[in-house]
């Protein structure tokens, strides 16, 4: 039996009964996917282990308490026998034979009439992965096999692109501060499957790389605008793509909605009748902190973080940011896009209160090869970045934190 390959087919077991040999730790692993299957199962045995008498507990499963007996598999449509006495597993496997039942042993791959392949989810797709014939039988090796294609279709390193579900649309998607592991799962994948992708500057830059030749990649900055806010062209840029039915990616650096303008090009899709999947992303507000070693919280020391864009002035009247109230709070002040305001932003945070000796620190091009953490005080940040150089992108954390590293680096 064994010369020939194993026939892989997929069972429809909804409603159909399925028999259950032996409570112990195959039933355990095996039984969730029954389930999940929607299977009528009956699980036999004397005793079960306490994750599979919950499953009978919640009327997942039927539990006969008893050990097998002849005539248990006559209505089954398949059966797993696991019991850990060989005879009752023998017995079990000769009567499903008579009653042409598919039958799969924990005990004796050679015996069964079906194994079990090692199996995986991604995206409503099942992956799964059996070995030729049961002498060559390799778990391990299967369920690495498995694992390299269900990570690299989540991942997106695996490229499957979808022929008859995928929908045109955009997916926004939070590429994370720069370095490109720091993308999500799901990001990634959309971005493989991506037709056109528009990417900011900021954002893990590396990945457009990676992508096939035949994905066009814009670089939002250099959309033309004319008439139009820079804003408006990208947003008109998203629907004309989506609209000539393409998969568009709008690939922006960490959290979307983080000081992203993320929902206006949501509300442009959708006044456009653009499907729209939104993809959170690891923002550089928190990140970037933590990559040069500062933890934004710290038991102790700060029960809270705030983080305020400093793009313009305190005393600027578009100014949204009440700095008075901002210097009163005893927590951590996480400044992006402040760069080029810090001394101001330094000098009105001391006017109202805070120590001129609060430690900052700026961290630049966080999470890249090219990251450096410069540290100052509110009185010396001004001059600490004129003199060291310190350049956009860069987060500047505020407050006690800063100091609670081990290692602050350079
Ligand atoms: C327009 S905001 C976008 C923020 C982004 N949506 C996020 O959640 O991280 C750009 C600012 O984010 C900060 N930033 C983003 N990536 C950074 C990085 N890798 N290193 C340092 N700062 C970064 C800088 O303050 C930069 O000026």
């Amino acid at each position: 039996m064994a010369e020939h390959p194993a026939y892989p087919v997929g069972l429809r077991l909804s409603g159909r009964r399925v028999v259950v040999l032996g409570g112990g730790q195959v039933a355990q692993r095996r039984l969730p996917a029954l389930i999940a299957a929607g299977a009528d199962i009956v699980l036999v045995s004397p005793e079960a282990t306490p994750s599979v008498e919950a499953m009978a507990d919640t009327g997942e499963i039927t539990w006969q308490r008893r050990p097998y007996a002849e005539g248990d598999l006559a209505e089954a449509w398949y059966a797993l026998i696991a019991t850990s006495d060989p005879r009752a597993n023998a017995q079990a496997s000769a009567e499903a034979e008579r009653h042409r039942v598919w039958c799969v042993r924990s005990d004796d791959a050679d015996q069964a009439t079906a194994w079990t392949p090692a199996t995986g989810h991604s995206e409503g797709v099942t992956v799964a992965v059996l070995t030729t014939d049961a002498r060559g039988r390799d778990p391990r090796h299967t369920a690495a096999i498995r694992d390299a294609v269900v990570e690299g279709l989540r991942d997106g390193t695996l490229v499957a692109p979808h022929h008859r579900t995928r929908t045109a649309g955009v997916a926004l998607v939070g590429g994370g501060p720069g370095d490109p592991d720091l993308i999500t799962v799901r990001g990634r994948r959309l971005l493989a499957e991506a037709d056109v992708v528009i990417a900011d500057r900021l954002g893990p830059r590396d990945l457009l790389a990676e992508l096939p030749p035949h994905v066009e990649v814009i670089d939002a900055a250099k959309i033309p605008y004319g008439r139009y806010m820079a804003q408006e062209a990208i947003n008109n840029a998203l629907v004309e793509h989506a609209r000539q039915g393409k998969a568009v990616v709008r690939l922006k650096g960490g959290d979307p909605f983080v000081f992203g303008r993320g929902m206006e090009e949501v509300q442009a899709l959708a006044e456009a009748g653009i499907p729209c999947t939104v993809v959170p992303g690891i923002s550089s507000s928190i990140s970037v902190p933590g990559a040069a070693g500062i933890p934004v919280t710290h038991r102790g020391v700060a029960h809270e973080f705030t983080v305020v864009s400093g793009h313009v002035a305190p005393d600027d009247e578009r100014s949204l940011v009440d700095w008075p109230s901002l210097a009163r709070l005893t927590g951590t002040l996480v400044i992006l896009m402040g760069v080029d305001k810090i001394g101001k932003i330094a000098e009105t945070l001391v006017a109202h209160g805070k120590s001129p000796e609060t430690p900052v620190a700026l961290v630049q091009e966080g999470t890249t090869a090219a990251q450096r953490r410069v540290d100052a005080t509110l009185a010396t940040v001004a001059e600490t970045v004129r003199a060291e150089d310190v350049k956009p992108p860069a987060v500047i954390v505020v407050g006690a934190v800063v100091g609670v590293g081990p290692h602050p680096t350079a």
